[in-house]
């Protein structure tokens, strides 16, 4: 991994291949290992840069102790401010997995000049019902009470497909591992933002990216069908549903996502 200052961040990152850049951003609460089948694949024809949100995997942050919230624009912020510590003029292919996919629309809001592309995997563009949103605040206090194992576990069952839990428990429980060592702190933060995230719906037909959206059949948490309307309100998307797959279509059929993103890029 290497290490770089942003503002008020260290943020950690895998760096490999060279070219044009492919940012990975990953889900909640995970870090860059979610792409470990993506990363090596994919830099045989771009650069990849597969970052750790601040707070997550070996990144540091967040300050601001048990009260504190990182938005979707703040984790995009971040971003911006690795490309340009690492001197990244050029537009780059922005590939994110749900919560990466609400910082990804937040970075095309915000950083709009610095993208060429977008892949958008297992994620949505509507913001949280007011229920969600309340379950998200109230999970951030249990989370802060009990530590990460609970959220770790109820989310699990959500993340995979049941064949995918039942084929690949080494794959599983590294998944586990991330979850459960996700520092409490970093895990409220991130409810706290991802509970006010803005709503991109109405935005979506003024995204003219080129932009592939993903998802995996049985994902759960956002399923098919929002999905492929999202990609319907995009000028210029193309649609795959990942078949066999759940949310974390990119760990559980890597072969077709990377096959289907080598041939996007
Ligand atoms: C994720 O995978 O990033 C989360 O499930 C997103 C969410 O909770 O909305």
């Amino acid at each position: 991994m290497r290490r770089i200052s942003v503002g008020e961040v260290e943020l950690a990152f895998k760096d490999r291949g060279a070219g044009p850049v492919l940012l990975l951003v990953h889900g909640f609460p995970l870090d860059h290992s979610m792409w470990s089948e993506q990363i090596d694949a994919l830099a045989i024809r771009c650069r990849v840069i597969a970052a750790d949100l601040r707070g997550f995997g070996e990144s540091a942050g967040p300050g601001g102790g048990d009260g504190a919230k990182t938005t979707m624009q703040q984790y995009a912020d971040d971003l911006a401010g690795l490309l340009d510590a690492l001197e990244i003029r050029e537009p780059i292919t922005f590939c994110g997995l749900s919560m990466g996919g609400y910082v990804a629309w937040q970075f095309w809001r915000h950083h709009r000049e610095r993208l060429e592309k977008l892949i958008l995997c297992d994620t949505r563009a509507a913001s949280d019902t007011p229920e969600g949103a309340q379950g998200r605040l109230a999970l951030a206090g249990t989370v802060l009470a009990e530590g990460s194992l609970p959220v770790a576990d109820s989310m699990l069952p959500k993340l995979f497909a049941p064949r995918s839990l039942e084929s690949n428990p080494p794959c599983v429980e590294a998944t586990k591992r991330v979850m459960a060592s996700t520092r409490p702190a970093t895990i409220a933060a991130a409810l706290r933002g991802m509970a006010e995230r803005p709503d991109m719906t109405d935005e979506l037909p003024n995204i003219e990216l080129p932009a592939l959206l993903l998802c995996g059949e049985h994902d759960v948490i956002t399923p098919v069908a929002e999905m492929r309307d999202v990609a319907a309100a995009m000028p210029d998307s193309m649609f795959h549903v990942i078949y066999g797959a759940g949310h974390i279509s990119p760990l559980e059929r890597p072969e077709r996502v990377n096959q289907l993103i080598l041939d996007f890029l």
